[in-house]
């Protein structure tokens, strides 16, 4: 099974797509890693791609598509879980070509529908383990042991640069103007699912668990 996870910044793509890898052996695909990834190395698309992050616009369709093709392999037939793209119509058509070559198609896209001013709050407090990539909040989900990972112990987090209230309104922007507008490609496929992503976690992921069935 293929499915996207479209949402703003903060809509829990992230917190949803590692928790299906987790129990279902789905493949968590995030161009967001995957850039922020580049920018660590030092890469020729980590260095293009710094700035843009950090002023919360959108790298360009050709750089994250092939960013995709590349990782999509490694997902084999296990079923990825596209986290943050696609972004645009070129991205959507991109990704159709890019299944289509591997003789796979999408089965899902699930909204998650979010309130935009929650979601700054959620945004702007939230950090995650520097070793494993756990995710936390300041409010709504901290370590069971303060400073320490539930997941693998570690003792260091970190907060990603674009992670401020004036660079994410300029990421909810970009959203309005060029991802919302690619729902009704999906739309006409029948393809749409919606989620409320203001319930508690929890609850989202039964009801991601819903749609994707047992
Ligand atoms: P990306 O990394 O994709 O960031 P984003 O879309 O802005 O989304 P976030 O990762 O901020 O949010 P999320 O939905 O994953 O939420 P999370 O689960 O963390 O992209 C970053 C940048 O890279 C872009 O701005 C762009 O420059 C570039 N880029 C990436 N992909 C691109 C593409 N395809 N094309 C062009 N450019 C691209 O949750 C947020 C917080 O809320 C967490 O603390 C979490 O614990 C908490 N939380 C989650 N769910 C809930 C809940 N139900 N209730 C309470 N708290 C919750
Ligand atoms: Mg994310």
């Amino acid at each position: 099974m293929n499915i996207i996870l479209l949402g703003p910044p903060g809509a829990g793509k992230g917190t949803q797509a590692a928790r299906l890898q987790a129990q279902r052996g789905m493949v968590q695909l995030s161009t967001g890693d995957m850039l922020r990834q580049a920018v660590a190395n030092g890469t020729p698309v980590g260095l293009q791609a710094k700035a843009v992050m950090e002023a919360g616009e959108l790298v360009s369709d050709a750089i994250v598509s092939a960013l995709i093709g590349e990782h999509l392999d490694a997902a084999g037939d296990r079923g990825a879980i596209f986290d943050g793209f696609p972004r645009t119509r070129a991205q959507a058509e991109a990704l159709d070509l890019l299944l289509a070559e591997r003789g796979h198609r999408l089965d899902h896209v699930i909204e998650l529908n979010v309130d935009e001013d929650a979601l700054v709050r959620r945004i702007v407090k939230r950090f995650t383990c520097a070793n494993c990539g756990a995710p936390y909040h300041d409010e709504f989900k901290r370590p069971q042991v303060e400073g320490v990972c539930d997941v693998c112990g570690s003792t260091e987090f970190k907060r990603r640069p674009d992670d401020n209230e004036q660079t994410v309104r300029t990421r909810m922007a970009e959203y309005r103007a060029k991802t919302a507008p690619i729902l009704p490609y999906y739309e006409e496929r029948g393809l749409v699912r919606r989620v409320d992503g203001m319930a508690p976690v929890d609850d989202v992921a039964a009801a991601i668990d819903a749609i994707l069935g047992a």
